[in-house]
């Protein structure tokens, strides 16, 4: 229509974690509220808004060639803002605003409440960081994602007081701070009434949830949660090992609609190292976690992270970690060569290992969990797993993809009309990160 002014186009570009992608649909929420409507492709975009990530100087890096380049961008269309947001953000604050000049404005990792006066002011020619420690964003200032789909993300706390010795997290996300439940609910039952049958809780260090208001801790969110009617499916990510009690395990084992999946750190598994980074619990202390795990919670999915090349990991310290996979047998495990950040004790310890020796560390480990992947996997073949239909799977040939209440993914062959239903697959393939099936039954999928 020519002279209607049409939506204004903005472009989110995410690095990092869940808590980045929960954060980038609020900004969607926040920004849709000032006219503009979210575009796949920063080219033709009015508005970019970068949510960055710097756990490891790689995540780092990648923002920083992101926005190089949007030079060009800029250049075509001067009208055009950018504006950087998330860790890196509140980590260099006007720094970035000096080194990138074809950049409008930067706002901390407690300041997403303020984009759209950051917004307006940049359109007026304001350029600014605003990065000053806040309290959390009020949910009744950020408007939920627009449209969300069957799963969503809900993060119940923010910020993380552990100081591993190598974790920049403590630095840009703040102090821990938990959401009160009335406003964790609040935001489940909207979710739920959009359609969304599966929520993910997310915080730094998910199980040190404590309600400011009552005390009430993560197992008793957990239980009210599951008292949602029609929300089907609760995961949660990421749990500290040091955190984990009894009571978030009952809670796991007696709640039918939390789900037998839990991302549990270990980060090592030598008692030198874990002690260097400060992490608060021994080999042993985990290896009686994971063992108390699988005994309570039956079928019950761990999956974990681990550094290698932390400074001064002998050979023998990482023989420790590679042992740590044998004996906890992860589903699945996310590893990270040590990477210097800014502000960490870590950083000035001695006994730094050189890049060649944490690649080949990584790629040892990396191989050995992909063995121990793929017999966990054929551990399954025959088994009947339900499934939460998510749509066709990715390499087509008329599948549909689903996960089952571990967190695995699982094709099948089956009619569009099951999309959005709970399934019953029976296992006859163990792929390396997905399993294949056959549809057993229609399970209910009114489960309340
Ligand atoms: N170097 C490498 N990996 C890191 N992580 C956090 N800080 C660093 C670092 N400095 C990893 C940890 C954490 C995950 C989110 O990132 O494994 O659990
Ligand atoms: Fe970082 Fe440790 Fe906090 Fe996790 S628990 S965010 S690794 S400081």
């Amino acid at each position: 229509m020519p002279g209607a002014p049409g939506p204004k186009g903005l472009h989110i570009a995410t690095f990092g974690c869940q808590m980045n992608q929960y954060d980038s649909a609020r900004i969607a929420g926040l920004l849709a509220r000032e006219g503009y409507a979210q575009m796949d492709q920063p080219q033709g975009a009015d508005l970019i808004v970068i949510n960055t990530c710097s756990v490891r100087e790689r995540a780092e890096q990648k923002v920083y060639s992101y926005l190089g380049g949007l030079r060009r961008l800029k250049a075509e269309n001067p009208g055009l803002l950018i504006g950087v947001g998330g860790c890196v953000a509140q980590q260099e604050g006007a720094r970035l605003l000096k080194q990138v000049p074809h950049l409008d404005f930067v706002f901390g990792t407690g300041s997403l409440e303020r984009l759209p006066q950051l917004v307006a002011e940049a359109q007026k020619g304001r350029r600014q960081a605003f990065t000053e420690p806040r309290p959390p964003d009020r949910p009744q200032a950020l408007a939920p994602a627009p449209a969300p789909g069957l799963k969503a993300m809900l993060t119940v706390m923010r910020g993380c007081d552990n100081y591993c010795s190598y974790c920049v997290v403590p630095y840009v996300r703040g102090r821990e701070q938990s959401r009160p439940v009335a406003e964790v609910l609040e935001e489940a039952h909207a979710l739920v009434d959009a359609g969304v049958r599966e929520i993910t809780l997310l915080g730094q260090n998910v199980n040190s949830y404590c309600d400011p208001e009552d005390g009430r801790d993560f197992a008793g969110l957990l239980h009210l949660v599951a008292g949602i009617k029609d929300l089907w499916r609760i995961r949660f990510a990421t749990s500290h090992p040091k955190d984990l009690g009894p009571a978030l395990m009952e809670a796991m084992a007696t709640e039918a609609k939390v789900m037998e999946q839990i991302h549990l750190p270990a980060q090592a598994g030598s008692n030198r190292i874990l002690k260097a980074m400060g992490r608060g619990y021994s080999r042993e202390d985990y290896l009686a976690l994971a063992a108390e795990l699988r005994r309570r919670v039956p079928g019950v999915a761990l999956g974990g992270d681990f550094i290698v090349g932390f400074p001064g990991e002998s050979e023998a310290d990482f023989a420790q970690s590679l042992s740590l996979l044998d004996e906890v047998r992860y589903d699945f495990i996310y590893s990270f060569k040590y990477s210097d950040r800014p502000f960490t004790r870590a950083s000035s310890l001695d006994g730094k290992l050189d890049e060649e020796t944490k690649s080949r560390r990584l790629v040892t480990l990396q191989e050995r969990q992909r063995e121990i992947g793929r017999q966990m996997h054929r551990q399954l073949i025959g088994r009947v797993e339900e499934v939460l239909v998510e749509g066709p799977a990715q390499k087509g040939q008329g599948r549909l993809t689903g996960r089952s209440r571990a967190g695995r993914v699982v094709n099948f062959a089956g009619g569009p009309e099951l999309v959005g239903r709970l399934v019953a697959v029976r296992v006859a393939e163990g792929k390396q990160s997905s399993l294949l099936g056959s549809l057993e039954q229609r399970e209910r999928s009114e489960a309340s």
